[in-house]
């Protein structure tokens, strides 16, 4: 559910637990001076670099970076989700959350908790057709497919009969009334009134969220008729493309193995997985969403994609790519030959055969390339660019400017074009930085880090409010270079203005950005200075900002002007060299 939770009640919660008590429930720490150490349980490490601050009540890592409040260090050790981290410690805080007391949530709780219930029910409905005496031909059809009888029932698949309305009948029997049933997306009206079961003479796949709970079903013809497989509407526990099938079995395996094979359909899951690939989940058809990629990154960084051996394949395959790659995931594929799928491929050849392949994975790049050489012809000028600007709009994901030039390189000696033209046609694409539709201003990683002065006055700002009023002064948010600085000081500048506490850790739950939180810990923990050597250091880090921002006025003005002067612009052209000496003189 995607209540938005009022920072005063996370400011509150932080306030009555505290970091050290709760990260010590998972890690032994020790204490050191004023903090407190521990061996970071997110990178490996011999000599201790997690320290946990109790003054602060904020963690860092000195080897990864890794630091944050204590909401965080749930989500982050025990992979959670931002609400959950928050119910936790509210309980142990004894803090109601707003869930428990506005009506319309309530409702929707138990609207929520109804359909699970009621979908739980359908489970054991189906479930028990499919092993009624009379549907022996629709098990006999599963285990023709190869699953074993231990599978479908690990599965919990099931049998919908041939009836209009045996689940409505069965469900009534329960207790459950009509628009409840249709709210799960069990049934659906009749134009004449009334209503029939919407998946009926099909095998039932429950569809489970990662905490095993039933929120849709997937359901098979067994002959061919069309549509192949009907599925669940979207309910308020069902939205399709946020949910893998099977990673409620799978998530501790991928953990486990460090990556995760994805595949397109129920039974490209189950056949693998019941033959001991068990680190698998299945997208059910189509291209990845966003959602289920950041769904999956909880538990792993590195996927291999084996999608099924078509061109609606490939095109899911290509456009997953780009995706996973922008979340920062390391991906290989396996292509399958034509009118191959893995369930089909282990069936005929064994889950080793599945095995080998995985082992020789292609890179994305290669893999991409492979298909655009099949489409386009890579002798001719035409099929090269083609090529070129299409493997450049992948390249162009990457965040690391080494991967960027190796794949140049190789793209270079592939379609036979000197580098420095691709160089060219990859400078015309839109720097990969920046602004995304989907969460306004995404800050990527920089490996240049921080400058200095910006991430320092963020430290003195943190260490004493009263400096705040003085570098507001000084100062706009836009001054500060990078964006996460930016934001961290817009920030810190409302929650001055509005008289609000800004302590490190709860200043936190105002960035949504991970990276800004980082930063804000990161800067809490550099060494402190004497009370004397500070004055100084803040007036230096604010005139050193000031002259970062005279400069880049300088170069903006230069580039218009540049521009007014090759547009012939007598009139723009004198007034931006009117500004551009004003600027000299106040730089002097
Ligand atoms: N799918 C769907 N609706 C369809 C077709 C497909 O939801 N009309 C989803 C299902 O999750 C399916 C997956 O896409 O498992 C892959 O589709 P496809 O490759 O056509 O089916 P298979 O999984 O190979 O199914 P089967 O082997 O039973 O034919
Ligand atoms: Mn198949």
């Amino acid at each position: 559910m995607s209540v938005r939770i009022p920072e005063n009640l996370l400011e509150d919660i932080l306030g009555r637990v505290d970091i050290v008590e709760i990260i010590s429930g998972y890690i032994p720490l020790k204490k050191s001076g004023r903090n407190f150490k521990a061996n970071c349980p997110f990178h490996h490490e011999k000599t201790p670099s997690f320290t946990v601050s109790a003054h602060r009540q904020i963690y860092h890592c000195f080897g990864c970076g890794e630091s944050g409040n204590a909401f965080r260090f749930l989500m982050r050790h025990e992979k959670m989700e931002f609400p959950e981290a928050v119910e936790i410690l509210a309980k142990k805080a004894g803090v109601i959350l707003p869930e428990q007391n506005n009506p319309e949530i309530a409702r929707q709780v138990s609207l929520t908790s109804q359909l699970y219930k009621i979908n739980e029910l359908a489970v054991s409905f189906y479930e028990n057709n499919l092993h009624a005496s009379g549907a022996s031909a629709f098990r006999d059809y599963l285990l023709n497919r190869g699953i074993k009888l231990q599978t479908i029932k690990e599965f919990h698949l099931g049998l919908a009969a041939y009836e209009w309305n045996s689940l409505i009948n069965y469900l009534r029997s329960k207790g459950i009334g009509l628009s409840l049933m249709e709210k799960a997306g069990l049934i659906l009206p009749k134009d004449a009134g009334g209503y029939y079961d919407r998946f009926r003479n099909r095998i039932i796949f429950p569809i489970f969220d990662i905490r095993s709970r039933v929120i849709g079903f997937g359901a098979r013809v067994m002959d061919n008729t069309l549509p192949k497989y009907i599925n669940s509407p979207e309910t308020p526990v069902y939205i399709k493309g946020k949910n893998f099938f099977g990673l409620n079995l799978s998530k501790d395996y991928i953990r486990e193995n460090d990556f995760a094979i994805i595949v397109e359909g129920y039974l490209d899951f189950m056949i693998p997985y019941q033959e001991g690939l068990n680190n698998i989940v299945a997208s059910q058809g189509t291209a990845l969403t966003l959602e289920q990629i950041r769904l999956l990154k909880r538990y792993t960084h590195n996927v291999v994609m084996i999608y099924d051996g078509d061109t609606a394949g490939e095109i899911a395959t290509l456009r997953s790519l780009d995706m996973l790659i922008e979340e920062g995931m390391n991906v290989k594929v396996v292509p399958l030959p034509k009118g191959m799928d893995p369930d089909a491929l282990v069936r005929r050849e064994g889950v080793n055969s599945l095995k080998a392949k995985l082992q020789n994975a292609k890179s994305l790049f290669g893999y991409k390339l492979e298909v655009l050489k099949c489409r386009h012809n890579i002798k001719d000028a035409h099929g090269k660019s083609k090529i070129a600007s299409e493997m450049l709009l992948t390249i162009n994901k990457f965040d690391n400017a080494i991967l960027r030039g190796e794949y140049i390189k190789r793209l270079s000696e592939e379609i036979k074009v000197p580098e420095h033209y691709i160089l060219e046609e990859l400078n015309k694409l839109k720097p990969n930085v920046g602004v995304r539709s989907d969460e306004g201003l995404r800050v990527k990683k920089s490996s240049l880090g921080i400058n200095p002065a910006e991430n320092l006055l963020i430290k003195f700002m943190l260490e004493e409010r009263e400096l705040i009023e003085k570098i507001m002064q000084e100062l706009s948010p836009a001054d500060f270079t990078d964006i996460r600085t930016a934001k961290i000081v817009s920030v810190m500048y409302d929650l001055f203005t509005q008289g609000k506490n800004i302590e490190p850790s709860i200043l936190m739950n105002y960035l949504s950005e991970d990276d800004a939180s980082q930063l804000v810990c990161e800067s809490m923990f550099m060494p402190e200075l004497l009370e004397q050597e500070r004055e100084k250091a803040v007036n230096d880090c604010i005139a050193r900002i000031k002259v970062q921002r005279l400069k880049s006025q300088r170069e903006h003005l230069h580039i218009q002007i540049k521009s007014a002067q090759s547009l012939g612009d007598e009139q723009k052209l004198n007034s931006l060299i009117k500004e551009f000496h004003n600027l000299i003189k106040k730089g002097d």
